[in-house]
């Protein structure tokens, strides 16, 4: 028999037909007469409901037939009396391919908390919330590479080995193929990772944007979409040691022009979402609304995810600079009663996400793009701006998220890039490579990375992002 996806069966109803579906048992109702299954493949948020008749399919069968079992199901479809669907399959045919000892399997038809479901990663995703987060984030995928083909951009693979430290701060995971008994020694005595991967230095890549700084300059428009590693030891709901960034790297774009194409694609993305992914979305919303009946009122969400979505959408983004939006935060009182304390060391501090927060939910009530940043808190590549104070930095701010968006226009110039890496101790010799691009044909470009994960966060309403990762990768959390 030919397997039919429930999302199908539930979205034509072929009435009269006969079917066959396969899946896993959500839940069983049963009666001396009849059993009632919630059949889900994944495929929806919905379950199709499977009508078994006790007598015919008898008491053996239906024993295995428990929450977390897989079955297929053959029979027609015909209308439903029951309340919250409008058909359901009477099956004439029932086969068990693997049972799921209700005393063992963890998942139960009750709702368990995330930290725990945590724990069980490896059966998550046949939850609700996981499955729908799932699905949108394959739908996210996909909207980034439509966006970016239908802009002529390339995408490039960039490596995940590799020999430098983009982003210059110092937090790269060591690759190593050292024999551990036998570990080579500097003069000191010390472990000597000049020689860690094949006797050379390498870690795993912080960013891909160095590499596809250098595709641009031959074709022009690219982007990167891969796996990025921060050793960074923070443990807080927005941060993970292994997260998945966007990284678009456009020739001949200023830093105005890079602000346009990332807001034009955060909203794409928004839009694509809202488009495709409506049942997943209307479930991640409720689940959002009940999650926050539970919480105090100062700390509950101000708009419902469907207002933070249209939010992004229908509001042209606020371009401030970083100097500006000093002067606001100094200007608002510290309040510790609300959920922001917004006070700011001064000119040259780095925004925390609260400040972040402030300005996009309090203060301007739109999304943000912050630009101009001093340059002793930004990275070395970031082109410095007559002022000698600031370079053309910009990231963007979200509701509930802060920084979504980092990225700014480059430095092409040689000698004010040479002067840069010499002041912040990166040395040269390393960077010939990158350099060269500045020797030969340079010219002014632009890029800017996407948090994945920020993004599925913002649009799935969840609030940890280790919830919308299938496997988070942070401090103390590597099972498998
Ligand atoms: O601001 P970041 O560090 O910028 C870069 O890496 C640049 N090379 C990007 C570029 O210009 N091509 O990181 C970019 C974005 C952040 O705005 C944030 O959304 C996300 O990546 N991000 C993280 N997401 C999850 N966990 C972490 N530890 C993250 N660090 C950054
Ligand atoms: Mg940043």
């Amino acid at each position: 028999e030919k397997r039919t996806k429930i999302k199908h069966v539930l979205s034509n109803e072929p009435l009269g037909e006969s079917l066959t579906v396969m899946g896993w048992v959500r839940t069983k109702r049963a009666s001396k007469s009849v059993a009632f299954i919630a059949l889900n493949d994944g495929s929806s948020i919905n379950n199709l409901q499977v009508v078994a008749d006790a007598e015919k399919f008898g008491e053996e069968l239906l024993r295995k037939i428990t929450t977390g079992a897989s079955i297929s199901a053959t029979g027609k479809l015909v209308e439903s009396q029951g309340a919250g669907q409008t058909c359901e399959l009477v099956a004439e045919q029932i086969e068990v391919f693997g049972e799921a000892d209700p005393d063992k399997y963890p998942l139960q038809p009750k709702k368990h908390s995330l930290e725990f479901l945590r724990e069980i990663a490896h059966l998550r995703p046949r939850t609700n919330t996981f499955s729908a987060v799932m699905r949108v984030r394959h739908a996210l995928a996909f909207a980034v590479h439509q966006f970016f083909n239908e802009k002529e951009f390339f995408y490039i693979n960039t490596p995940i080995i590799t020999a430098s430290d983009a982003e210059g701060a110092g937090e790269t995971f060591h690759v190593t193929n050292f024999d551990l008994a036998n570990v080579p020694k500097n003069d000191e005595g010390g472990v000597d990772y000049k020689q860690d991967f094949f006797e050379k230095e390498a870690n795993l890549t912080v960013s891909g944007q160095l590499e596809g700084e250098l595709a641009a300059m031959a074709l022009s428009d690219i982007y990167t979409f891969g796996p990025t590693f921060r050793a960074e030891n923070s443990n807080t709901t927005r941060h993970l040691a292994e997260f998945w960034m966007i990284e678009p790297e456009m020739a001949f774009y200023d830093l105005k022009d890079n602000m346009d194409l990332a807001e034009e694609m955060l909203k794409y993305l928004v839009k694509y979402a809202l488009d495709n992914c409506a049942d997943d979305l209307a479930f991640l919303e409720k689940r959002a609304a009940d999650e926050d009946k539970n919480k105090p009122q100062n700390e509950r969400a101000e708009m419902t995810l469907t207002e933070r979505l249209r939010f992004v959408l229908e509001n042209d983004f606020e371009r401030v600079s970083y100097t500006e939006a000093i002067e606001i935060l100094r200007n608002s009182k510290p309040n510790k009663k609300k959920k922001f304390s917004y006070v700011i060391e001064g000119w040259g501090a780095d925004l925390q996400s609260e400040h972040e927060r402030f300005l996009v939910e309090k203060h301007f009530k739109k999304p943000v793009i912050l630009f101009d940043y001093p340059k002793d808190i930004k990275a070395f590549y970031m082109r410095q701006n007559d002022d000698e104070k600031t370079v053309g930095a910009m990231d963007i701010l979200f509701p509930g998220i802060g920084e979504i968006v980092g990225g700014s226009q480059r430095e092409e110039r040689m000698d004010k890039l040479s002067q840069r890496m010499e002041e912040m101790d990166i040395p040269a010799e390393e960077m010939e490579w990158y350099l060269d691009t500045r020797r030969f044909g340079a010219v002014p470009h632009s890029g800017f990375g996407l948090g994945f994960e920020r993004m599925i966060l913002f649009v799935t309403g969840m609030g940890n992002i280790r919830d919308v990762i299938p496997f988070p990768r942070t401090p103390g959390n590597c099972e498998f």
